[in-house]
């Protein structure tokens, strides 16, 4: 708009402009204009003398429609999975899923878990997708295009303040496992289980160097989504994902084939049914949204770049199924190493970052050259994982910035990447280098870990199921299910039932249980 101003052709208001102006309001609210409107405004500019702006009503129309259509989308079927599951597969499968499921009766575990995916992550994640596939734009556009702008909207706007203010932590702990990559690589990763606990307490602590890796992760993530969704994103993924998995078997093989390696096999698979109570339920409830990405912006944003013939449902639940496989192979990857050389793993940083070093130096004390090539292998993994993660994040603030303040991609991804470095700099000085930045004697790092997962990850995912259950119109949530009538849809009213009732009343209760109310 303000470009056709500038343009000089009027400063007043006439009646060319105001019709002018309506067709932009038009084209913006997403309304196709169609050829017979543009004729009925020729004759009317025609008679007018007025030519020269309906050339420009033209182009600017033209502009518009070129951008509807250039919109980037997923190239392939197998770019959709494996970029969503590149969000979905993350930090959460390897460091607490396999501790998780240790803890809390193995195999029962690992069941409850799956229908928790089945009957209730799936649902959410189809949601999302509805939501992003139908706004085709960033989650705040999204969410408000099928508010009709109302206080519905506000939901996509918490879904990119969450994913924006996960991203700078996220690239701390990336950042983390880039350091142990280049220790691994450079052979400091052996030693005492002291010396192990010693590294990570001074790498973590340090004032300069997580920042410096913070910079190379964000600045890694940077390259890829700058080149867009196809060339950066997709291809990112199709190479990384494959990759990961492999290295992923690797350390599999390897660990299962330790000597004393069936006890860790056993302890994760075998059924302890005195384990079960509503803890490892709610337990399981949450480590299903959080392993799936939910309720963060970024399944939104990746389905709208999905196409009109993506199968949501099938999409998302080859996509749970993907990220279920990989928490449970890495918990392969560590119970049976863990218990052929007798430690007890715990879960989190200190689990990834202590245990895990020492155990495969244990474990593989024999052969040291195999020692060296598991630990590498394992931080390179993990690496993968938490980038692949990131990029997702990083996308929806990029998306964001892109859409709602109109600038190129690039210049939307460079703001991104510089703001989340602030952000993870300051949670990583928080952690030890700077005394002052802790606030009720928590530290910035863990205030973001819990206000992102606690708070707002329950209360976006919760919203969201009233939203799309209650208030949109079913014709419309339908429509995106089958694919406008393509696909039949057996699943439907099954699914409207979970997201109505289920899907709220289990999310409120994990929300309560997390803040100690419920026990
Ligand atoms: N799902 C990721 C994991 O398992 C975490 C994550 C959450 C990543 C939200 C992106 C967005 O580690």
């Amino acid at each position: 708009m303000k470009a056709t101003l500038s343009n000089g052709v009027s400063g007043k208001m006439g009646v060319s402009e105001s019709i002018q102006m309506s067709a932009m309001q038009h084209q913006e609210s997403g309304y196709f204009f169609n050829e017979g409107v543009s004729f009925c405004i020729f004759i009317y500019c025609f008679g007018c003398k007025s030519t020269k702006i309906f050339v420009l009503l033209q182009a600017n129309m033209k502009k518009h429609e070129m951008a509807k259509l250039k919109r980037a989308n997923f190239g392939s079927h197998i770019g959709v999975i494996l970029a969503t599951a590149g969000s979905a597969v993350g930090l959460g499968n390897v460091w607490r899923f396999p501790y998780m499921t240790g803890e809390n009766g193995g195999a029962v575990f690992i069941i409850i878990y799956v229908i928790c995916v089945l009957l209730l992550g799936i649902p959410c994640m189809i949601s999302e997708f509805i939501v992003g596939r139908h706004g085709r734009a960033n989650t705040a556009r999204a969410y408000r295009k099928l508010a009709g702008g109302g206080p519905w909207s506000l939901i996509g706007y918490m879904g990119v303040l969450t994913g924006f203010l996960i991203t700078g932590y996220y690239a701390v702990v990336a950042g983390w496992c880039g350091q142990y990559v280049w220790a691994s690589l450079i052979g400091r990763m052996s030693g005492s289980p002291e010396y192990f606990q010693q590294y990570f307490a001074s790498l973590s602590t340090n004032p300069v160097k997580p920042v410096l890796w913070t910079v190379v992760m964000l600045g890694l993530t940077y390259l890829i989504i700058e080149k867009g969704v196809r060339d950066g994103i997709e291809r990112a993924s199709k190479m990384m994902m494959p990759t990961l998995f492999i290295l992923l078997l690797v350390i599999v093989v390897a660990s299962c084939m330790l000597p004393g390696a069936e006890k860790g096999i056993d302890f994760l698979f075998k059924p302890d049914f005195t384990k079960i109570n509503s803890d490892v339920f709610l337990s399981a409830l949450g480590q299903a949204f959080y392993s799936l990405s939910i309720a963060m912006g970024c399944l939104c944003t990746y389905a709208s770049y999905f196409s009109r013939e993506t199968n949501l449902v099938g999409s998302a639940t080859q996509i749970a199924v993907i990220d279920c496989i990989v928490a449970i192979l890495a918990g392969l990857m560590i119970f049976p190493a863990a218990f052929a050389v007798g430690v007890s793993p715990d879960s989190g940083a200190s689990l990834v970052f202590i245990t895990l070093p020492n155990v495969f130096q244990q474990a593989f004390a024999g052969v040291p050259a195999l020692g060296y090539v598991i630990s590498l292998v394992f931080f390179a993994l993990l690496t993968l994982a938490a980038l692949t993660s990131l990029i997702s994040l990083h996308e929806v603030s990029t998306a964001f910035l892109h859409e709602e303040l109109v600038m190129t991609r690039k210049k939307a991804a460079r703001i991104v990447t510089i703001t989340t470095i602030i952000i993870g700099a300051l949670c990583s000085l928080s952690l030890g280098a700077v005394e002052f930045m802790t606030i009720w004697e928590k530290t910035l790092f863990d205030i973001f870990d819990f206000v992102t997962g606690q708070i707002f990850l329950p209360v976006v995912g919760f919203l969201t199921c009233i939203f799309i259950g209650w208030f949109v119109p079913h014709k419309l949530v339908r429509q995106e299910f089958t694919n406008w009538g393509t696909l039949r849809g057996r699943f439907f009213h099954l699914y409207l039932f979970l997201v109505k009732y289920v899907c709220p009343l289990a999310i409120l209760f994990i929300f309560l249980h997390q803040l100690g109310l419920l026990k």
